[in-house]
């Protein structure tokens, strides 16, 4: 038997795991084995009388900076091998995509630094080789959220840990495209009805309408992601460059 998918958080608040990663899908594969948490406190490392893990920023400046000796510390204690990929959370990272999701769920799982402060001394950084991971142009308070955004979106791919294989692919961005919308009971809600196509028992119209709702969707919304579509160009005949939302309106 192969390790299971796992990952080492370096926090300085440990007791935020595996908190929402507890319950429902995230948390069921976890009790049952499917992948592994270890939540690992830097303070741990901290060496000195106070166990202080940061100072002043060397130049002045608002804010406190987690110490290079700390954090390096505790991730050489931390470390389990060079294959594993070594990311820091933080709002200058480069971007979450799934694609980057749908790779670290493939490999042995991450070592997460979470970032506090004003951030953490370059130095470690550099000498660590950490990939700076952002989740989104926000800032939080620490990289703990952020965290634990990105390890719900990789163990969710992991083998056996999503009931239907299907939800895994048909879904926003596997394809590029945001995800159409989705109707069940009642029939008719407050006086609108589900779209008769998807009533109409013709599966073939079906997924040319989800299709159109997709392309529809992601080119009004995310420009972005529509510009990277190459099924788009060139155009097929009958589909509109910039489809019209049925949607929404
Ligand atoms: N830490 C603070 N803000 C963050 C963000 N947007 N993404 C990742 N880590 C963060």
């Amino acid at each position: 038997m192969t390790n299971p998918w796992r990952a080492t958080v370096l926090t300085l608040f440990p007791e935020m795991f595996p908190g929402p990663l507890g319950v429902s899908l995230a948390g069921r594969a976890l009790a049952s084995g499917l992948w592994q948490l270890e939540a690992r406190d830097i303070r741990a490392s901290a060496t000195d009388r106070h166990r202080s893990v940061d100072d002043t920023p060397a130049g002045g400046g608002p804010g406190m900076v987690l110490r290079a000796d700390v954090l390096a510390a505790a991730i050489d204690t931390a470390e389990t091998g060079p294959e594993r990929p070594r990311l820091l959370m933080s709002p200058r990272g480069r971007p979450l995509t799934q694609a980057r999701v749908i790779e670290l769920a493939q490999g042995p799982g991450p070592l997460i630094v979470c970032g506090r402060f004003e951030g953490i001394d370059q130095r470690v950084i550099d000498t660590r080789d950490l990939e700076e991971v952002s989740i989104g142009d926000y800032v939080l308070s620490g990289g703990e959220i952020a965290a634990l955004a990105l390890i719900d979106a990789c163990v969710r791919l992991l083998p056996g840990v999503m009931g239907k294989e299907a939800s895994g692919t048909e879904e926003s961005f596997s394809d590029g495209l945001l995800e159409y919308p989705q109707y069940t009971r009642p029939q008719l809600f407050e006086g609108v009805p589900i779209p008769e196509i998807l009533t109409s028992g013709d599966h073939a119209k079906v997924a040319a309408w989800r299709r159109a709702e997709s392309e529809a969707l992601t080119a009004a919304r995310r420009a972005d992601l529509w510009a990277k579509i190459p099924s788009k160009v060139p155009n097929r005949p009958g589909r509109r460059k910039t489809p019209k939302s049925t949607t929404d309106g």
